[in-house]
């Protein structure tokens, strides 16, 4: 056979850096070396045991049946329970048919991308973002416009930025918060003056809320959706089960919005993966239904991480990191280390370098900016033990000082 070719589609797709780095670190360590890995976007907790429990008693029941296909938008029950919370949460009147069920909200996002983009329509992406999104749209063979935030500005997008940004091909903007990777609660005013601006310029928000319940000290999350019914009309509400009940591994992620989308995005899914995992619809309806006191007590183990893991980095000569005020994510500037030389005389040109050589030489996994049009920067997830942060950031740091 000739050299197989492979579709040009996916020429200018990148794979997820921060899967890349997770599993290199995983490895190393099947091979015994003793890495820290803070690269993963994942709670360490396991999923409470009442989800897990309702999962075994629907198992148990003398019908059976939770090996079979359901709906391709998910079990009604369930549908029903993601409209009355989102409902609730954002202030908009819901019917069970606008909510799609998926294989995490990754997926979510996908169809999303896939139903809603023509050819070089183009889509807003405050930067630093989740390194997934412009690989989506240009997967959908649209085209992603990144919108570059400042630390100092605590990496919001302010409306002008996306008015300036605004063409006749702009379709909407993404907004994710809070933010993935860098912890970043938008404030009310923020909020509304992003509103202001996507009525005057007919957009569509794109809202990846996945974290929207990992919100500490005095931040508070708002929903753009709730600001007015014009924008809630034209908010794509995109939220899972991941991160708030620690069911990474179940895969289950869900959209809610304009029923006509939610249609185009269904008969995506029934074209491909048909309906999510039915035993993950069960777990994921008795997480949102069930006892809510495990979220609270996740949310309180990651601030007390978090307040510890910042309180380290910021110890580092030359780092400086800003605070993260949800998810679960510190994202320090190490651009003082970028360009420096390791003791065996290794140029570390950029972040990825950097990192690189930090999971060989320092033990420790965290992830590159870059990957999240962020160089310069790192992410480092602190949904891990307290002795890993401590351990962790400290062999950063000794990494670190042997640079030149
Ligand atoms: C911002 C953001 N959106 C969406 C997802 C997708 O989550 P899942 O597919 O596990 O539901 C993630 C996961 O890392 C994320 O960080």
């Amino acid at each position: 056979m000739s050299q197989l070719k492979l579709a040009s589609r996916l020429d200018p797709i990148k794979p997820s850096i921060t899967l890349a780095v997770t599993a290199k670190a995983a490895k190393l360590k099947a091979a015994g070396v003793d890495v820290i890995s803070f690269g993963a976007g994942e709670p360490d907790f396991d999923t409470p045991s009442h989800i897990k429990e309702a999962v075994r008693e629907a198992l148990g029941r003398p019908e059976g049946g939770f090996g079979k296909y359901t709906d391709v938008g998910g079990i009604l029950p369930l549908r029903k329970a993601i409209a009355a919370e989102l409902g609730a949460v954002h202030k908009v009147a819901l019917d069970p048919d606008q909510v799609l069920v998926s294989t995490g909200a990754k997926h979510s996002l996908y169809n999303l991308f896939m139903a809603l983009l023509d050819p070089g329509d183009e889509v807003l992406i405050p930067a630093p973002y989740w390194v997934s999104y412009p690989d989506m749209v240009m997967l959908a063979e649209g085209r992603p416009v990144t919108l570059p935030t400042r630390a100092d500005d605590d990496f919001a997008v302010t409306a002008a930025q996306v008015r300036a940004a605004c063409t006749a091909r702009t379709r909407a903007i993404v907004l994710n918060n809070p933010s993935n990777p860098t912890g970043a609660v938008y404030t009310r005013a923020q909020i509304e003056a992003l509103a202001a601006v996507v009525l005057e310029k007919d957009l569509l928000v794109i809202s990846d809320d996945i974290y929207r319940q990992l919100v500490y000290g005095d931040a508070a999350y708002v929903s753009i959706a709730s600001i007015n019914p014009e924008v809630g009309k034209r908010t794509i509400l995109v939220d899972g089960v991941s991160k708030t009940y620690a069911m990474t591994g179940w895969r289950i992620g869900y959209t809610a919005g304009p029923l006509p989308l939610i249609k185009a995005m269904a008969k995506i899914q029934g074209q491909s993966t048909s309906n999510p995992t039915h035993v993950s619809q069960v777990a994921t309806l008795a997480a949102l239904t069930g006892p809510q006191a495990c979220v609270a007590e996740m949310r309180q183990a990651f601030d007390e991480r978090r307040v510890a893991m910042v309180k380290l980095l910021r110890a580092i000569p030359g780092v400086s990191c800003r605070e993260p005020k949800g998810a679960f994510y510190a994202f320090p500037d190490v651009s003082a280390y970028v360009g420096k030389k390791s003791p065996d005389g290794k140029l570390l040109a950029d972040d990825v370098q950097l990192c690189d050589w930090l999971v060989e030489a320092g033990k420790v996994a965290v992830v590159p900016g870059s990957g999240f049009g962020a160089p310069g920067f790192v992410r480092l997830s602190y949904a891990c033990s307290m002795q890993n942060i401590e351990a962790g950031v400290g062999r950063l740091a000794d990494a670190l000082a042997q640079l030149s």
